[in-house]
Parts: structure tokens; C-alpha cells; sequence
């Protein structure tokens, strides 16, 4: 695992974005994979102001997107789909074909997942996979569990997650209950993976994912057996590991 510590969440969005650049300027072609919630929304704004300088190209570009709430039509504004295309595919010169995120108003759960796992298969696999982290160490939405889950799958959402997201909805019971998310088996097969994490409320679930035991109680920890991945902290997410472990960009 390579870890770089920024300053802040500017420096932590500006290198994430870099790194993005500098895997579309190898391979204009890149499957890119996508999260949302807070973290990525810096990068995604970094990403949005080079490519209005024309400093990289989305237009071969393909995009898949970790996960989805079920059951929450694609037109709400909480719905990650509008959000991915509110924070970034609006302002930059992606194909919309070339977008793909799970639908989660779907009424054949397992059918669409399938449809999921193929697509990303034919496309070549993930080049690039962009990672938040839960304060529950979960990675797109395989909360901690007693199995590592595969394949695209519907979850239902834990407590602390639902309570964590109630801040983008009017309140708590407004937060869906299930979600379609990519399997820790999918998120593994990609190429790269880049996880992003800010904030001292991250902190405990960094420290696990990087010292901690490889268990599905932990969704993040089987990232310590990938053998492509970097950790772009902030200080306060990184705070509990020690110092020799990281670089500080
Ligand atoms: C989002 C996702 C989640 C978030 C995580 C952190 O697509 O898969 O795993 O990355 O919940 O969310 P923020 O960035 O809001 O702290």
C-alpha cells in the first residue's frame, strides 16, 4: 500500500485529480471507476477546471459508477446518479454512453447486477478505481459483514451509514435502506485503486484498513492484499499511523 499525507482537503483533491490525469494521459481509453459522497466532490471540481483548459479529454473515456440507493428514481437529487452528473458529467466532455452506473429502479435485482459485472468485464475491466471509506471502513457500499460479497449486489445500509448520509437528505427516514453497490470482488479485479479520505472521523477506519486484520468486518482491509493501490490522506485522516508508513506530498 503506497500512502501520501497532504496538507488538507484541497491538496488531498488536486492530487487525486492528478493522479486521474496522468492515468487518462497513458490510456485516453481509460475505464474509469467512480464514487461519490463528499470526498471526491474536490477532485471532480479539479477535473472539471482541466478539462475546460483542455488539459485532459474525457472523450474516450468510459465510466462505471461503484454503487446506487434502490429505489430512489434517478431524477432525485439525492439519487447518485444525478449527483455524478450535478458534480462532474455535466461540465466535461464525456460521451453519455459512456456512462454507467447501476439502476437502482430496477425490477430484476439480480438481473441488473449481472447486466453490471458483464458490462464492466467487456469493457476490459476498471483501470482506475476511486475509493471514499465509511466511518465503518466500508468501500462503496459493503458494509462490514461476515462474507466478503463478490459481485454487484443489493445491500441493505447500516445504521451508522444511514445516520452518516441523513445530512444530504431532510432527515433520517428519508435515507434509502438498500443500495446496489459493487461486490469487494469487483472492486479488487481493477487495475489501480486510488482511495481518498479526509477528516479525523475517518481516522480509526484508516488505521484498521492499513494494520488491521483482513476481515469482512472491516470491508477496506482486503485492500491490504491489492497489489496497486494508493491512500491520498488528509492529516487528520491519517493521524493514527506512523509516520515511517507514509509520504507527505
Ligand atoms: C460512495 C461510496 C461510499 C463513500 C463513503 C464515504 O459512492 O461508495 O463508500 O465513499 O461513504 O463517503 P464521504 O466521502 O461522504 O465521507
Amino acid at each position: 500500500m503506497r500512502i501520501i499525507v497532504c496538507e488538507d482537503y484541497e491538496a488531498v483533491s488536486k492530487k487525486a485529480a492528478q493522479m486521474i490525469l496522468s492515468q487518462i494521459t497513458l490510456k485516453p481509453n481509460s475505464i474509469l471507476g467512480l464514487a461519490t459522497g463528499s470526498t471526491p466532490v474536490g477532485m471532480y471540481k479539479n477535473l472539471i477546471q482541466m478539462n475546460k483548459e483542455k488539459v485532459i479529454d474525457f472523450s474516450e473515456v468510459k465510466t462505471f459508477n461503484l454503487d446506487e440507493y434502490y429505489n430512489l428514481p434517478r431524477t432525485n437529487n439525492q439519487s447518485y446518479y444525478y449527483f455524478m452528473h450535478e458534480n462532474l458529467f455535466n461540465y466535461i466532455n464525456i460521451n453519455p454512453a459512456n456512462i454507467d452506473i447501476p439502476n437502482g429502479m430496477t425490477e430484476n435485482i439480480e438481473a441488473e447486477c449481472d447486466r453490471y459485472d458483464a458490462t464492466i468485464k467487456e469493457a476490459g475491466g476498471i483501470d482506475i478505481q476511486v475509493l471514499g471509506i465509511g466511518n465503518n471502513a466500508h468501500i462503496g457500499f459493503n458494509e462490514p459483514t461476515v462474507n466478503f460479497e463478490k459481485g454487484t449486489h443489493l445491500v441493505q445500509l447500516d445504521e451508522s451509514t444511514i445516520e452518516a448520509n441523513a445530512r444530504f437528505f431532510n432527515n433520517k427516514d428519508e435515507v434509502p435502506k438498500n443500495a446496489l453497490t459493487m461486490g469487494v470482488g469487483s472492486i479488487f479485479k481493477s487495475k489501480k485503486i486510488m482511495l481518498i479520505a479526509c477528516g479525523e472521523a475517518k481516522a480509526e477506519a484508516i488505521y484498521n484498513t492499513v494494520y488491521g486484520k483482513v476481515v469482512p468486518e472491516v470491508p477496506a482491509s482486503i485492500l491490504q492484499f491489492h497489489n496497486d493501490i494508493v491512500l491520498i490522506l488528509d492529516k487528520e485522516a491519517a493521524k493514527l499511523l506512523n509516520k515511517e508508513d507514509y509520504k507527505t506530498a
